[in-house]
């Protein structure tokens, strides 16, 4: 069963793309790791999803609950760890977790034992009646996982969930998401710059990359104009049309003649500049 399903999600802020026609499928179960650079979209896809931010177009749906028309819904079934500090530093980690309970709709007889089980299950009993501010930054993060977890979501979704920790850290955050995992079968959509724990922790990974999110080209008609004047001498831009035309015999502007004539005369341009400034310069 697919738990979160987009097509062609995309955020523009006003002239640039943050998040370009992304789509994804992640099945039940499935811990799923998106990666790339900063500035490369991950906290406005992870935003979109969890409702926080609305999509300029395209669909997405989680656990069958669309985004746009259904919100609460969706808020129902997702827990959030963002990337920015979420929890109280001047409440304990037993009152932070009570709020979330009390905020989260779970009956007030429940509130205290889940509160309870699960400090324990994220291993911070001992520290449940202490001020967050004297946390460790993985105590912290640990802390943050249970109170999205509260009302037992599940789907989860995690903005960089080790950032800043020390390698010991990290490995007691990891071990206790694959134990959430294993526990409440959660489905898991996680942002991390770190190869290791994509490779630890999820069974599948996307790169979202700078200028080309999930389609092959970032569409001309909505680049911001300073990329759309480096295009039209950029190679690359050729280079890639023409093999398309070769490949898949679509093409995104110009003929096979025109792209490989355009590529040619730019790269010997190109070559010629580089060898006049080679000599000038270098010699
Ligand atoms: N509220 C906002 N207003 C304008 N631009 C934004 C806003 N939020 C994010 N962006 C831009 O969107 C792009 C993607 O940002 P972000 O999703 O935070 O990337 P990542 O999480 O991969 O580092 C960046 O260029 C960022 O500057
Ligand atoms: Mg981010």
């Amino acid at each position: 069963m697919v738990i979160v399903e987009t097509k062609k999600l995309t955020r523009k802020f006003g002239s640039s793309i943050a998040v370009d026609s992304l789509d994804l499928n992640i099945e039940a179960g499935e811990a799923f790791a998106l990666l790339g650079p900063n500035g490369a979209g991950k906290t406005t896809a992870i935003k979109m999803l969890t409702t926080l931010l609305p999509a300029t177009s395209g669909e997405a749906l989680i656990c069958g609950f669309n985004i746009r028309t259904q919100p609460n819904k969706v808020r129902n079934v997702i827990g959030y760890v963002p990337q920015m500090l979420s929890v109280d530093g001047a409440l304990t980690g037993m009152e932070n977790l009570l709020l979330f309970a009390r905020l989260y709709d779970i009956p007030s007889k429940e509130c205290k034992p889940r509160v309870l089980d699960s400090l324990a299950f994220m291993g911070l009993d001992d520290a449940a009646k202490k001020p967050v501010h004297e946390y460790s930054g993985g105590m912290i993060r640990r802390l943050e996982i249970t109170q999205s977890m509260l009302h037992r979501p599940p789907v989860l979704f995690l903005d960089e969930p080790t950032v800043g920790l020390d390698p010991i850290a990290c490995k007691t955050v990891w071990d206790h998401i694959l134990q959430l995992k294993k526990e409440y079968n959660t489905t898991i959509l996680m942002t991390t710059h770190l190869m290791d724990e994509a490779d630890h922790l999820c069974n599948r990974i996307a790169f979202m990359s700078l200028f080309f999110a999930s389609n092959a080209i970032y569409p001309i008609d909505i680049m911001p104009v300073w990329l759309k004047i480096i295009s039209h001498f950029n190679p690359l831009t050729y280079m890639i049309d023409g093999m398309r035309v070769l490949m898949i015999g679509t093409t995104s502007g110009f003929s096979l003649l025109t792209d490989y004539t355009v590529l040619t005369i730019i790269s010997a341009a190109l070559v010629t500049m580089g060898g006049y400034l080679y000599k000038r310069v270098i010699i």
